[in-house]
């Protein structure tokens, strides 16, 4: 069994969760309306590894026998900047949620929730994952450029993922 300020962290992280979904499509939608289709391809394949993200611990809130209370998900930005800077915004947003994730795993800590431990270690390795792939894709377009051929190149290659 979850205990409540647990069961309410949990339920905190699935908002964030599908505020990140969101956050991601609506950044897929402003790359493809900039013709930036592999940017596109990147970006939705992210927003559906945040809902599954969310799905993992809306299971793992029910298996514990906890209660799932699904918040309001504030409406996304529409204007992310260059392509340079949507990719700056999605680091900054892995950041942020690794921070959230740490903080989860702190109060599993305290509150000896081990099951709560194990399932957390691997969003924990996840975010590493997140915050490299995010990493990597800058490093790449500020040796290339964002611009010109460098940009169809970069578009090309997001496209594969
Ligand atoms: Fe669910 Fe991108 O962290």
């Amino acid at each position: 069994m979850l205990s409540k300020k647990v069961q309410d962290a949990f339920n905190d992280q699935i908002q964030a969760e599908m505020a990140s979904a969101y956050l991601y499509l609506s950044m897929a939608a402003y790359c493809e309306g900039k013709n930036l289709k592999g940017f596109g391809h990147w970006l939705r394949a992210q927003y559906n590894e945040e809902v599954s993200h969310a799905m993992k611990m809306f299971d793992f809130v029910l298996e514990r026998g906890g209660q799932v209370a699904l918040k309001a998900i504030e409406a996304p930005a529409v204007d992310f900047g260059t392509p340079l800077a949507v990719f700056e915004k999605v680091l900054a947003h892995e950041q942020h949620v690794t921070a959230r994730i740490n903080s989860l795993y702190e109060l599993a800590l305290a509150e000896k929730d081990y099951p709560s431990q194990i399932f957390l270690q691997w969003f924990i390795t996840e975010q590493v994952e997140e915050e490299a792939s995010a990493s990597e894709i800058i490093e790449s377009m500020k040796i290339a450029g964002d611009k010109g051929n460098s940009l169809v190149w970069m578009d090309k290659e997001l496209g594969k993922r």
